[in-house]
């Protein structure tokens, strides 16, 4: 609306808060890139190919995260996601190797494993939270490939609850406006303190436990243990700490979403349904899925890049400027809190005809390879790329064909969820389904 300044604020707050596809749709739109004024912060909306290059690649190091994800590591501590500048370029060296290709391709069995397992425990016509499940899913493989033998169930029980209060307490609009709130003996903040200290706790108990038995397990834990930088340092036991809890949040929220709009998209696209099955049946027969039916289970890859496209389960990165400068020709001021837009992005029928359909098929051939860098950017990119892409690749494919090869999950439409533009894109009160054998 042409309000006048002082009106715009409000007046995009909730807009954005009741329409959020469509305010975030219409700001992409309406320039490469432009200032948008909301209470207490104005950032800078682009879901512009050639701006995110800019700068997420090109001029990366003229930007730090942007406030909101600085505050996160209030909450987790300075890990690999939140950290920034030389700290995070050592962290980041230190743990790259864990997440080495050939690394992550001996996590196969596990992923599948679990997969399978809670297959098992599933029931012709039961109907349960998917999103719930696959939260627990998603932590258990995370639980089991970067800390193998140091979690048992009980300690990845008590890191998940706890999880999900940090985390519902950081996606707490009323904070973001209030931020004094955080400091009143209210029963919200008290359970966030406990959270925080069990999962200290737990984590603690993890990396005390491996230290002690001395033990290489193989596992991402041993990796960071081990790692040394340039001089021969290696990581104190806070930073330890403070990565293994980013690896656990960033790690596995990310992945059960993925998971989840996937089987409500399948849900809703029967023909992609059958093609899925078709597949499964011609590569596996009826067996689980191994690593060397990866580069075979083609649709099933094409499919998790479809259902990425249309609910990103990271639907924005934020970058601050650190000087003034300009982008897409557009002066830009130091301190800028610029937001770039998956969400958008992935939308843009320029580069994805019929923008809202759900097409598998569209990755067939050479889309990736013609459409700009930054069209399609689900893990981002640049030296601040997801390190866990590769991992999470892996474990979509082999998760979705062992659990689509014995049931079907089915999210009907009266439970079709509004996504929530939280940190990451959530289904508004979870995921309803009823599961049908295969
Ligand atoms: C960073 C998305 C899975 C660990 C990122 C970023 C995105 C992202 C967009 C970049 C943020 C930015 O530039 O500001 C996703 C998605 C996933 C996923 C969509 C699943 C579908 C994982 C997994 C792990 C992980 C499985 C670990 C096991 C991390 C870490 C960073 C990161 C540590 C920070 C890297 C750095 O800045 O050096 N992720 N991620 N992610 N992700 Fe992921």
């Amino acid at each position: 609306l042409p309000l006048p300044r002082r009106l715009q604020a409000p007046s995009n707050l909730l807009h954005m808060f009741f329409r959020p596809e469509q305010f975030i749709a219409r700001h992409a739109a309406a320039a490469p890139i432009h200032q948008v004024h909301m209470p207490g912060s104005s950032p800078w909306f682009t879901a512009d190919p050639d701006i995110i290059d800019d700068v997420l690649v090109g001029r990366s190091k003229l930007f730090i995260k942007d406030r909101i994800t600085r505050d996160l590591a209030l909450v987790t501590g300075n890990g690999l996601l939140v950290s920034d500048g030389e700290f995070w370029r050592r962290q980041r060296r230190l743990a790259q190797p864990a997440f080495h290709r050939e690394r992550i391709a001996g996590y196969a069995d596990v992923m599948v494993e679990h997969a399978e397992r809670l297959a098992s425990t599933w029931r012709e016509g039961q109907v349960l939270d998917i999103h719930a499940a696959m939260m627990r899913l998603t932590l258990d493989i995370v639980a089991a490939t970067l800390f193998s033998s140091g979690v048992d169930r009980a300690i990845a029980d008590t890191i998940g609850s706890s999880l999900d209060v940090i985390m519902a307490r950081f996606s707490d609009p009323t904070y973001a406006f209030f931020p004094w709130l955080a400091g009143l003996p209210l029963p919200k903040n008290r359970r966030f303190a406990e959270a925080r200290a069990r999962i200290d706790g737990a984590i603690r108990g993890i990396i005390a436990a491996r230290r002690a038995s001395g033990r290489d397990e193989g596992d991402l834990l041993s990796m960071l243990l081990r790692a040394r930088d340039d001089e021969g340092g290696q990581m104190s036991d806070e930073q330890l700490r403070d990565e293994a809890f980013i690896l656990f949040v960033a790690g596995h929220e990310t992945t059960a979403l993925a998971l989840s709009w996937t089987w409500m998209l399948l849900s809703q696209n029967p023909a992609a349904w059958d093609r899925l099955r078709a597949e499964l049946d011609r590569v596996l027969g009826d067996r689980p899925p191994t690593l060397a039916d990866v580069p075979a289970l083609r649709y099933t890859d094409w499919i998790v890049h479809e259902s990425m496209r249309l609910y990103p389960p990271a639907w924005s990165v934020g970058r601050e400027a650190l000087e003034d400068l300009e982008l897409g020709g557009v002066p830009v001021p130091r301190g800028a809190q610029i937001w770039m837009f998956q969400w958008a992005a992935h939308r843009d029928p320029r580069h994805f005809p019929r923008p809202e359909a759900f097409e598998p098929e569209r990755w067939d051939g050479d889309l990736a390879r013609r459409i700009p860098r930054f069209a399609y950017f689900p893990f981002g990119g640049g030296p601040r790329l997801c390190i866990g892409n590769n991992f999470a690749s892996l474990e979509l494919v082999l998760v979705l064909a062992t659990l689509a090869r014995r049931w079907r999950p089915i999210v009907r439409p009266a439970d079709r969820p509004r996504p929530q533009f939280s940190i990451t894109l959530r289904p508004a009160g979870g995921m309803r389904a009823t599961l049908l054998r295969r």
